[in-house]
């Protein structure tokens, strides 16, 4: 099995996604946030790569089923009925409901994997779970970190780091037959140099900083937790679900997995 990780959503070509496995991680917030909804009873996510795009989705779907999640710069888009943080998208809000989700990174590398063969959404609450999985499908898996849109580099020390924790953790100890890839070997000593501290480590990013500014340091303890919601947010046809049991192999690849 080989581990690739991507530290830049939008070089990504969604040509060049296909067919593949793929785990898309944002931890500040949109996978956190994907897999509390979830986990509160949320329908299915809908990632959309525009606001655009979400209003026209909406508009073709039942509007008391149906919510638009999403920020800009951290902060409620207008006319959306929730921001990204994963506190508000308690049962009450969710249970039942569809959400057009359309965030600055996570929800468009979302929506540029959704031609993967399969597609699976990590955090830290979640990671114990996305192992597993990569486990289970057993084949080479990327790993796309959501980044962080600015101006000189889309680099994120959160998802980096997550990555690190899935690579290391599928590299186990001696003698691992894991092939990776550098990017994947750099995420990995990330993890081995901020690993222990996660909450503090993720205080002292960019990103962390700037939610903690706007008022969302909760959200950043929350996404520093490790299997909180060990549930597993999967692409099935166009949207995200709670997995069943629904992964998908290439035809020449080993028999369905617990089959
Ligand atoms: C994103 O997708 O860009 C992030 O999740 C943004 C955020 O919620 O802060």
């Amino acid at each position: 099995m080989k581990i690739d990780v991507r530290f830049d959503p939008f070089e990504l070509d969604e040509l060049e996604l296909r067919g593949k496995n793929i785990i898309v991680i944002d931890v500040l917030r949109s996978s956190t946030t994907i897999a509390i909804a979830l986990s509160n009873g949320a329908r299915e996510i809908i990632p959309v790569e525009s606001i655009e795009n979400a209003v026209k989705i909406s508009g073709s779907l039942f509007g008391d089923v149906t919510l638009r999640g999403g920020e800009r710069n951290g902060k409620m888009i207008q006319g959306f009925n929730l921001g990204n943080s994963p506190l508000e998208y308690t049962e009450a809000t969710v249970k039942g409901k569809s959400i057009i989700f359309c965030t600055t990174n996570g929800s468009v590398a979302m929506y540029r994997s959704r031609f993967a063969q399969n597609l699976g959404v990590g955090s830290f609450v979640n990671i114990s779970r996305v192992i597993e999985f990569i486990k289970e499908v057993g084949s080479d898996f990327l790993l796309i970190c959501a980044g962080r849109a600015n101006a000189f580099s889309n680099f994120s020390l959160e998802d980096t780091v997550c990555a690190g924790m899935i690579v290391r953790s599928l590299a186990g100890g001696k003698g691992s037959t894991l092939e990776l890839t550098d990017s994947a070997m750099a995420a990995q000593s990330l993890h081995k140099s901020y690993g222990r501290s996660l909450l503090k480590m993720m205080k002292h990013t960019e990103h962390g900083r700037y939610l903690t500014e706007i008022g969302f340091l909760e959200d950043i303890k929350i996404a520093a937790s490790i299997d909180t919601y060990p549930v597993l947010p999967v692409f099935i046809g166009n949207v995200i679900k709670l997995r069943r049991d629904e992964v998908r192999h290439g035809e020449n690849e080993s028999p369905k997995a617990g089959s």
